[in-house]
């Protein structure tokens, strides 16, 4: 996996040609070391000792190579190589760093060292850039310890307000105020900046984390669209009872009223043609013991759609049918917003499939199932994406991989896509 028989000959006119395959292996084996887990995967979930050290290295590597860093007040960094025009907005390209606790390498982390790799291959073969090039770190996008997931795009854009997400606790408590602390500590030459400064145009790399171009055969998708999201957590307050004594019909068993939500809800979202994504990914269940009725119940809802009209509808229904039969147990429903569906601009798709034909890289349009910061950025800057293959698909799982030539193919389309929007 980490031969390099793919490195073209390097042509400066041709910038994707100067990006460095086995440099972008050795900083995802570097970056990945940092919360690795015993089976190969990470957990480095957002604002831990791990995400901050993992933000130390990549501070350190922009240092070295003269590289600016910003941080704002989500917690966002940023790594800025200026360009020629002073003015000028930057181009961004990024991701994010924190992983489920049993994720993988490379989701959110190749987008970051691929946006990396493009500043650090200009840099050492002189390119310059009429726009600074920036690499953006969002911060939480995974919304495993901090729910929900992308706050610091969110924030950065105005689609989530601050002061909330500042607020919002983990499981231990611990708020994101709190968790934050560390951060400015780990980067110490970096500048505070405010939200949502201008951005030229947003770009992310990110594997398909879905089998399709394996399947195909394909290095390179070009993603049109980002299907949209709505996210719940429901609660069931139970009585504590006895396992052995108590008669069924005085139970009010907070496990069997969650059964009954859960069984209504995957019949609300059946769908023939599989195009509803319907996850139940947490529950917790008190006092967790095995001979004590339930007395209470938390579980999350994940529910994607490509249709607004699909995701209203059924996301609406959530509640009612959680109330209907959670009784006699009372039930309360939390709903997190709706991340509608994002279309990218057709003239951001197009320069991101001309890099892939200037490369030589056969290609194909795809629209994203998982989410991403991209999906948030849309709402002040064209975003545009570029995918590439993960093995047999498989991502959120410490057995995710992506292979050297494949990433390396995916930044070179990157590199060609930055510059071209950098230049205009
Ligand atoms: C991001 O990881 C998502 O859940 O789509
Ligand atoms: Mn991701
Ligand atoms: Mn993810």
């Amino acid at each position: 996996m980490t031969t390099s028989s793919s490195q073209p000959t390097a042509r400066p006119n041709l910038v994707g040609t100067l990006i460095d395959e086995d440099r972008l292996w050795q900083r995802h084996e570097d970056l990945g070391a940092i919360g690795g887990t015993a089976k190969g995967g990470v957990n480095r979930q957002a604002l831990t000792g791990e995400e901050v050290e993992a933000r130390a290295l990549i501070a350190s590597w922009a240092e070295g190579l003269g590289f600016s860093l910003a941080v704002d007040p989500i917690g966002n960094m940023f790594i800025r190589r200026e360009g020629t025009d002073p003015d000028a907005a930057p181009v961004v390209a990024g991701s994010h760093i924190d992983t489920q606790p049993t994720g993988g390498k490379y989701d959110g982390a190749y987008g970051v060292l691929a946006a990396f790799e493009v500043l650090e291959a200009l840099e050492r073969n002189g390119v310059k850039t009429r726009r600074p090039l920036e690499v953006g770190i969002w911060m939480n996008e995974e919304g495993s310890r901090f729910q929900p997931g992308c706050v610091g795009s969110g924030v950065f854009t105005g689609k989530k307000d601050l002061e909330p997400m500042l607020d919002m606790q983990d499981r231990a408590g611990i708020s994101v105020r709190e968790a934050l602390k560390p951060v400015l500590g780990a980067t110490p030459t970096a500048t505070q900046r405010p939200l949502n400064t201008p951005i030229h145009a947003y770009l992310e790399a990110h594997i398909e984390q879905g089998p399709r171009l394996e399947t195909e055969g394909l290095q390179i998708g070009v993603v049109t669209s980002i299907q949209g999201m709505r996210r719940f957590e429901i609660d069931i307050v139970g009585e504590e009872a006895h396992a052995g004594t108590t008669p069924r019909a005085t139970r009010k068993d907070a496990l069997s009223a969650a059964v009954r939500i859960i069984t209504a809800l995957e019949e609300l979202m059946h769908d023939p043609d599989d195009v509803v994504r319907f996850t139940v990914g947490r529950m917790e269940v008190s006092p967790g013991s095995p001979n004590v009725v339930p007395g209470h119940v938390h579980f999350s809802i994940d529910f994607r759609h490509p249709d607004m009209a699909v995701l209203k509808e059924r996301g609406d229904a959530v509640e009612r049918i959680a109330q209907e039969k959670g009784a006699p147990c009372p039930v309360t429903v939390k709903g997190f917003g709706t991340n509608p569906p994002v279309h990218f601009p057709p003239e951001i798709v197009d320069i991101v499939r001309r890099g892939a034909e200037r490369l030589d890289l056969p290609s194909m349009d795809m629209p994203s199932g998982a989410g991403h910061d991209a999906g948030l950025i849309s709402a002040v800057a064209p975003v545009g994406m570029v995918f590439v293959p993960c093995e047999r698909g498989i991502s959120h799982n410490e057995l995710e991989r992506a292979s050297a030539a494949d990433l390396a193919a995916g930044t070179r389309v990157l590199a060609e896509a930055m510059v071209e929007l950098a230049n205009r």
